[in-house]
């Protein structure tokens, strides 16, 4: 046999192999969709309906206010991440100046960096500041040099937040997550007072969360360390019922007489980075089952972070709030926190022991 006829030979007997396997893969795909045609229209459609549901309900088209906020300063707190960064990025779009406030400076620059490469807006409104809620010491030293730089503050969102945090004790002696999400921004929304009341009409809006209606009562003695809490949540409902009480206390004391005007929020289940220590937090076995379920879920009912920051937008820049009474927020409408939030004898020990627990 010649050289060119072996290899002939050769070649069409690798292709009728070949087009056999094909051949093989097909009735394999064929025999599969016809014994599981059932569950796989199932699931298909399942996951169709999940997506649908997500995108016409969950985070539907929102025709949000045109108004400007020209002229005013905004401080974001954990404006470097999730809803945060959206917050920060449609109040630059409406040419506030925006103060993003950040522990780490790497992440807010890279926040910054995102931001000038997605939108267009005037480089002179934004400005980065450090600052850790979980010390005290930060706060003051950032709170001082806001007062002596800046010239104005019109809008303080307290944004920044944990749900999860692998430390328990602060250097300052307290929980983790109350010092992140309420006692931090206690102490930087009063050390900022003057300057809001300078500006006034001005606003204080707290992003809490509904999982602070699972919070049915106050152990003052554990308050701010949290150590007898064993709720799935851990100390985070406590975290945000308490920025919801302190907040019913300052509208009350300041809306009539200083025309600040303090709200609070709901900003619904946003698939953001706080999740993001859920598996370590949970456990190995726990995180095998919890965090897959809520990947899935999230399919159907987890918000965008631009979705989840409307309600803090809302809060922050709609002109029909000026004067109101309302303190809790959902979906961009008022409702009605927990009535452990509306307290007033409540309202007022927190006060009382927040102000001490940090000094004011
Ligand atoms: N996502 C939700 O489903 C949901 C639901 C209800 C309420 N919320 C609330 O929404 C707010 C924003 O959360 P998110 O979902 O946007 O989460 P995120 O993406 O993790 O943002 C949280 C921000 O807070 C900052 N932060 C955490 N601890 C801090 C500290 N000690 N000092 C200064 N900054 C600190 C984080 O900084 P790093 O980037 O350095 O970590 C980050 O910038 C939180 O208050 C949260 O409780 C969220």
């Amino acid at each position: 046999m010649t050289e060119a006829a072996t290899t002939v030979a050769t070649i069409t007997a690798s292709s009728t192999a070949s087009l056999s396997t094909i051949d093989n893969l097909f009735s394999i795909t064929h025999q599969f969709f016809n014994e599981y045609r059932i569950t796989i229209f199932v699931l298909t459609g399942t996951m169709m309906a999940a997506w649908l549901y997500n995108k016409l309900f969950v985070n539907c088209k929102f025709n949000a206010s045109t108004q400007s906020m020209q002229g005013k300063t905004v401080i974001v707190t954990g404006g470097n991440s999730g809803i945060g960064y959206e917050t920060a990025k449609d109040l630059l779009q409406r040419e506030a100046r925006v103060i993003i406030v950040c522990r780490n400076m790497d992440k807010g620059r890279e926040a910054v960096r995102q931001l000038c490469s997605e939108i267009e807006f005037n480089k002179e409104n934004l400005r980065l500041m450090q600052c850790d809620l979980c010390s005290l010491e930060s706060v003051r030293n950032f709170a001082k040099l806001y007062n002596t730089e800046e010239e104005r503050l019109d809008v303080l969102i307290c944004n920044a937040g944990l749900a999860w945090s692998p430390d328990i004790v602060t250097k300052d002696g307290f929980n983790s997550i109350i010092q992140a999400n309420y006692l931090g921004h206690f102490l930087l929304t009063n050390l900022l007072l003057d300057k809001l009341k300078k500006c006034r009409p001005s606003r204080i809006v707290n992003v809490s969360s509904g999982a602070h209606r699972s919070m049915r009562s106050i152990d003052w003695s554990d308050a701010f360390t949290q150590f007898k809490t064993f709720r799935f949540w851990g100390p985070y409902p406590a975290s945000k019922a308490f920025q919801i009480l302190s907040s019913y206390k300052l509208k009350h004391d300041l809306l009539a007489t200083e025309g600040i005007n303090t709200f609070t929020l709901n900003p619904g289940w946003v698939w953001t980075s706080i999740h993001s220590v859920l598996r370590e937090a949970l456990g190995f076995s726990a995180a095998l089952l919890i965090y897959p379920i809520l990947r899935i879920l999230k399919v159907p009912f987890a918000k965008t972070p631009k979705t989840g920051a409307r309600t803090t937008i809302y809060c922050a820049v709609e002109p029909r709030l000026e004067h109101s009474h309302d303190l809790y927020f959902d979906n961009c409408t008022a409702v009605k926190p927990s009535s452990l939030c509306t307290d007033d004898t409540l309202a007022n020990q927190l006060w009382k022991l927040s102000a001490e627990a940090v000094g004011l």
